[in-house]
């Protein structure tokens, strides 16, 4: 009995494995209906990460006084909201998953699209990755050295740890279990600094909001660079162009989603640093390695540890949706032979995407080394907004080249035409106004992607095509298989 048994486990299992169109393994089935609710919430918990505890004090410091800074956070948000009504356009005319690389691909072709892959993958996954992982270890470590800023060699190496767990922890079941208590917990540290804040400012601790453009110094460049550091904790908006196919009604659930979650997290994050500023000096704030321990430490007394703690529960989060939502590029553009084979690979044990996981987690690695987490911040934003950008872009020339396709949310072209604008200017401002080294390597990497793409996409020899994916659904005898994966963020 048995053996027959086990029989058909092995026939359901290769039935499951050889249905070309079965989209539902991995945790698909969890969003398979999101609603309103679902929808606010993906996004909410997507951008709140680890921003909002590391972005405020470079805020400050590119902006130089209290009324700037806060204008900033305001003025990202509503960037943000912008941006994602246009990627509501984009998603309910094109329902292909993939995010930009999908649109990219239909306006400007497969060289764009496949630089976005190639830029996710080299650039923007590694780094956003490194990001969260120096936010954890600041935020892991400062508790332990009060009063001044933990050495560099404790924070590199407890990111390091950090990226080595991650990696080898990840599962798609565990994942969709934890992530709703790591969202719990990121709403709820933001929660307690907002109602402290309030606090504080009703018992009339106003001093360092009274006279906010003092000291204020903004230049054509400084307000880009802080751009770049509002918008990094800001990021996530588009998150819902992952699922749209997933969405229940998504013609007036993906709006409305998009004009309610959003401007939440803005108030959020606009909220939280008012906080800060009600218990801390300019000055105070700048010199604190992390912000809302010093928060903590001021107004928490004896509950302080609660506020690392629970920090370091949102950068786990945030690490973890953002390492799924790389298998899921990968799968698509993997579809179209843009991508190598192997990192397409998903095992079928615990349909996580491993190979694409682990090159990632290898890739942090070399970019934590270096850098800082401003740097980092900087090269990371440079190259994202390069790609919001011409996505933006993309609208505005499918509205001529393609009349035809059905557009249920028809954004207004007005505001396509200022997103893309702002992001030229966010693009070009910080190299204008500072050259640095880190926009020529970023400016680099993505174009040395074209070296790959004449050889292995376009030409295609019969040697390359070993190398590369080929096969929309392949299924390699080697136990691990090309499915789209479903992760919970
Ligand atoms: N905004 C998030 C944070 O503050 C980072 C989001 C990274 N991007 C992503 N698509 N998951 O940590």
């Amino acid at each position: 009995r048995k053996q027959t048994r086990k029989q058909t486990q092995n026939k359901d299992m290769k039935k499951q494995i050889q249905t070309p169109q079965n989209t539902s393994i991995g945790s698909r089935k969890h969003f398979s209906d999101v609603g309103l609710v679902s929808g606010i919430s993906l996004i909410v918990g997507t951008m709140i990460g680890s921003g909002i505890f590391i972005s405020p004090k470079a805020v400050l410091l590119t902006t130089g006084a209290v009324g700037p800074c806060l204008c900033v956070w305001a003025a990202c948000g509503v960037l943000a909201t912008l941006g994602a009504l246009c990627y509501a356009e984009l998603g309910t005319m094109i329902t292909k998953s993939g995010g930009e690389y999908s649109y990219l691909m239909e306006a400007f072709g497969p060289v764009v699209a496949y630089l976005y892959s190639w830029t996710t993958v080299i650039i923007l996954k590694p780094s956003s990755f490194a990001i969260i992982s120096l936010s954890f270890a600041e935020y892991a470590s400062t508790p332990f050295y009060p009063g001044c800023t933990p050495p560099m060699v404790v924070t590199k190496c407890l990111a390091t740890a950090f990226i080595i767990v991650l990696v080898n922890c990840l599962s798609v079941k565990l994942a969709s279990y934890v992530q709703n208590f790591f969202t719990a917990a990121k709403l709820l540290i933001i929660l307690v600094i907002v109602v402290a804040g309030i606090v504080l400012l009703a018992q009339g601790n106003t001093e360092n909001l009274s006279d906010p453009f003092e000291g204020a110094r903004t230049s054509f460049g400084s307000i880009g660079l802080a751009f770049y550091n509002g918008l990094w904790a800001y990021d996530g908006w588009n998150q819902l162009n992952f699922i749209t196919e997933e969405l229940k009604n998504p013609y007036r659930n993906l709006p409305l989603a998009i004009i309610i979650g959003i401007p939440l997290v803005s108030v959020c994050y606009v909220l939280v640093n008012i906080a800060y500023f009600s218990a801390l000096t300019t000055t105070e704030l700048l010199q604190s390695p992390a912000v809302a321990v010093t928060f903590g430490e001021r107004v928490l007394y004896p509950l302080s540890w609660v506020v690392p703690l629970f920090v370091v529960f949102s950068t786990f989060g945030a690490a973890n949706g953002s390492c799924f939502t790389a298998g899921r590029l990968t799968y698509v553009a993997g579809r179209e032979g843009h991508m190598v084979k192997i990192l397409s690979y998903i095992s079928l044990r615990n349909y996580t995407p491993s190979p694409a996981l682990i090159f990632n987690g290898m890739l942090t690695l070399i970019y934590i080394m270096p850098a800082d987490i401003n740097t980092l911040i900087n090269y990371f934003s440079f190259a994202q907004w390069a790609f919001y950008g011409l996505t933006a872009l993309s609208l505005i020339v499918m509205r001529f080249t393609r009349k035809e396709l059905n557009r249920p949310v028809k954004c207004p072209l007005p505001i396509a035409v200022l997103v893309v604008l702002v992001s030229f200017y966010l693009v070009l401002a910080p190299i204008v106004d500072k050259p640095e080294m880190e926009y020529l390597y970023c400016t680099i990497f993505i174009l040395s992607g074209l070296l790959f793409y004449y050889p292995f996409v376009h030409c295609r020899f019969s040697w390359t095509r070993q190398v590369m994916s080929e096969y929309p659904h392949g299924w390699y005898p080697s136990g691990v298989q090309m499915v789209p994966q479903w992760g919970p963020n």
